[in-house]
């Protein structure tokens, strides 16, 4: 069984640290990062954690700890790796419409790159020629992910170059001696069927011939995690059996070893999360029992902006009959966490949690309404600790500049 923090425990915390506040479990994480070591035993993989994710940095730290490497999506991502004490090689840095600017700054701090445009590809190749191994991102056009906002291999879709330009990848090779390391695909997030890891294998496989320096197929991430009781995420013994079978299979065929990689976000901290809020107002509304909390879509815009579920349970009153209850936010238009859910009888104050939140909740929050973020827990060897204070209308007026009248 997963671990679990009891409610016992988060209702604690919130006592001591007040509401809203997002919780992290450091053992969760460790539990999870051991199933996907398991799980690809039996091939060379090396895990890139999708920091985007969640960066506070003693996460970072934490996932330093039990020696998973770090994936970024931005240079500041790289930067917080380094503080956070990662080795360049170490950090993996994919890109997406980024300028050139920024790759020259990866370049710089040494980590592994991988380019997602024709355009950023032609200025590297004369830049740096085969001076600096790099991965290229393709777009493999496949169709995945648990909805269309978070697919990202189809072939509509911004990400990557797209497959039909394989020709002018090679052609930029020749011209400028590239030194392509890394083929790269991340076809979307939730992505629960193995079969579409083995399809972007497929794809990866048939170009490898063209590409001598290959060194390393990077599947992404989007291993899908169960959100709602009861629902399945991807099976991940299934998918690294899968993968070893392919890539021995290649091996024999084509004489070849290759490193796989991956870059798993929602996998490592999503069940590791927890947001706690407080029950500000209990209002009816003909049959609609609407319970509103002292958060919304500015800590958690999941909901909103995917439809995405969230488990939620009243840690104040285990025992209360359930009731169907629409759960709301405090912010200023319509910020919906759960429509009509069966919950355990809700008062005002009590505390409720929402479950699944470490991944893409803090990370997405913002200061809509000038209401303060969220603080940040991390509770390690049982032990809550803050590591994110909660902010100050101070935080909110930091950065803005008083134009003189
Ligand atoms: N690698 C790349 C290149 C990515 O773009 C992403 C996620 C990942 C890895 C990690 O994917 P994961 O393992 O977490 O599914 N905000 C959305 C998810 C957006 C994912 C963006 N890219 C959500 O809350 O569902």
């Amino acid at each position: 069984m997963p671990q679990v923090l009891s409610h016992r425990q988060l209702a604690d915390i919130a006592t001591a640290f007040g509401t809203p506040v997002y919780v992290y479990h450091a053992e969760r994480i460790t539990e999870q990062y051991n199933l996907l070591k398991e799980a690809f035993r039996e091939v060379n993989a090396t895990f890139f954690y999708a920091c985007k994710a969640l960066t506070n940095i003693n996460i970072l730290k934490h996932i330093k700890s039990i020696g998973c490497n770090a994936d970024c999506s931005s240079v500041n991502e790289v930067l917080l790796a380094v503080v956070a004490g990662f080795p360049p090689e170490n950090i993996l840095y994919t890109s997406s419409n980024i300028s050139f600017a920024e790759i020259e700054a990866a370049e710089e701090l040494g980590v592994h790159i991988n380019i997602d445009s024709l355009s950023n590809l032609e200025k590297f190749g004369r830049k740096y020629g085969h001076s600096y191994p790099v991965g290229i991102r393709l777009r493999p056009n496949i169709m995945a992910g648990g909805n269309l906002k978070i697919s990202t291999g189809h072939n509509k879709s911004k990400f990557g170059i797209p497959l039909e330009d394989i020709d002018k990848v090679l052609a930029l090779m020749q011209e400028t001696n590239l030194h392509i390391r890394t083929l790269h695909i991340h076809t979307g997030s939730e992505i629960k069927d193995v079969e579409v890891f083995a399809k972007g294998i497929e794809v990866l496989f048939s170009l490898v011939n063209h590409f001598p320096d290959l060194k390393v197929v990077d599947l992404g991430g989007g291993f899908k995690v169960p959100y709602a009781p009861g629902e399945e995420g991807t099976d991940i013994k299934a998918l690294g059996a899968k993968v070893a079978e392919e890539f021995s299979s290649f091996e024999k065929q084509f004489g070849r070893k290759l490193e796989v990689w991956f870059e798993p976000g929602k996998f490592l901290v999503s069940e590791a999360g927890y947001l706690i809020t407080s029950v500000n107002v209990l209002k009816q509304s003909g049959d609609i029992r609407f319970a509103g909390v002292d958060s919304g879509l500015n800590h958690l815009i999941r909901p909103m902006f995917y439809g995405a579920y969230h488990h939620i349970e009243n840690i104040s009153n285990d025992t209360g009959q359930m009731l169907p209850y629409t759960v709301v936010g405090n912010i200023c238009e319509t910020d919906t966490f759960a429509d009509n859910r069966m919950i355990s009888e809700i008062r005002e104050d009590d505390y409720l949690v929402l479950y699944n939140a470490g991944a893409y909740g803090m990370e997405m929050a913002s200061n809509y309404n000038s209401r303060f973020r969220p603080a940040e827990v991390l509770v390690k060897n049982n032990k809550p600790v803050l590591i994110r204070r909660r902010e100050t209308l101070q935080d909110i007026l930091n950065t803005q500049v008083v134009a003189a009248d």
